[in-house]
């Protein structure tokens, strides 16, 4: 028996990193996954090792509606119902505030924001129909705290956190629960930019995290299958950070 057996659930940006472990933690669970990204070979190429039967690829770009009507009518055509979603598509892009340009600040807005907001107007009626649901936002763990750099990227992670408890509240009586995973620092493109030394990127986080090390994206899909899955039934409009024990305070020895 899997967590999530009889379950259909849309992930986006699930071509890689976290979106990918989650797809592939998901259907390894029992449930038909919608895999939505833009990189469309990798999707194709994921879709197809997990099966037909388990996956599906549609090319869902977060920020336009046409692609999530899209997608949604995908889903039910191979699925016949949408009763989960992981809104987990986000792009990163470092500059200090006074630095930013208007245009980098709204394209971050339109991905990792507006993305969210329109998964969750297209999709919760969907997850009603089918009887109720969940859905997952994914926040950072700038969407608690600042850091410096990722004013833009912080501004909109703080901002799915309260489309989160707005939505929990919501759509609370039609039995859809709404949280929010919140990862420090994850081992996946995003988190290693090129040119960026893995030495020192290794060294920086055992200094910085409690735990001493980066995240795993399986770390990540695990607390979203949690959030997914029955475990928490009694949970919704909440934040749980993942992060090594970085929130927890500053690391002296
Ligand atoms: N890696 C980290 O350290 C970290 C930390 C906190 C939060 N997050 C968040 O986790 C989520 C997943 O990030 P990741 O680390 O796996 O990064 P990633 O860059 O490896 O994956 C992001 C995926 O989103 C897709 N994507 C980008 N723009 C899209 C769009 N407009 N429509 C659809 N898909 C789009 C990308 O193609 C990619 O497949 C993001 O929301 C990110 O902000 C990541």
């Amino acid at each position: 028996m899997g967590k999530l057996d009889g379950r259909v659930v849309i992930v986006t940006g699930a071509a890689r990193g976290q979106g990918e472990q989650e797809a592939r933690l998901f259907a390894a669970e029992g449930a038909r996954v919608v895999l939505g990204d833009v990189l469309d070979d990798a999707g194709e190429a994921l879709a197809k090792e997990l099966g037909e039967d388990r996956a599906a690829y549609v090319h869902l770009d977060v920020t336009r509606e046409t692609d999530w009507t899209a997608a949604v009518a995908r889903a039910k055509e191979r699925f016949g119902r949408i009763d989960g979603l992981v809104n987990n598509a986000g792009i990163l892009r470092f500059n200090e505030l006074v630095s930013t340009p208007l245009e980098e600040f709204q394209a971050i807005i339109q991905v990792n924001q507006i993305g969210c907001f329109l998964g969750i107007r297209t999709v919760a009626p969907e997850i009603e129909a089918a009887g109720g649901g969940t859905i997952v936002n994914t926040s950072s763990y700038t969407g608690v705290t600042g850091m410096a750099g990722v004013g833009a990227y912080a501004a909109t992670k703080h901002a799915v956190l309260g489309l989160t408890r707005v939505a929990a509240v919501e759509l609370a009586g039609k039995n859809i629960r709404v949280n929010a995973v919140c990862p420090g620092a994850i081992d996946t493109p995003m988190s290693n930019p090129e040119g960026v030394d893995p030495a020192a990127t290794a060294e920086l986080y055992r200094s910085l995290v409690p735990l001493g090390r980066i995240g795993k994206p399986e770390e990540v899909a695990a607390l979203a299958l949690f959030l997914t899955s029955e475990d928490s039934a009694y949970i919704t409009g909440q934040p749980f950070v993942i992060d090594g024990g970085w929130l927890a305070g500053v690391k002296l020895f």
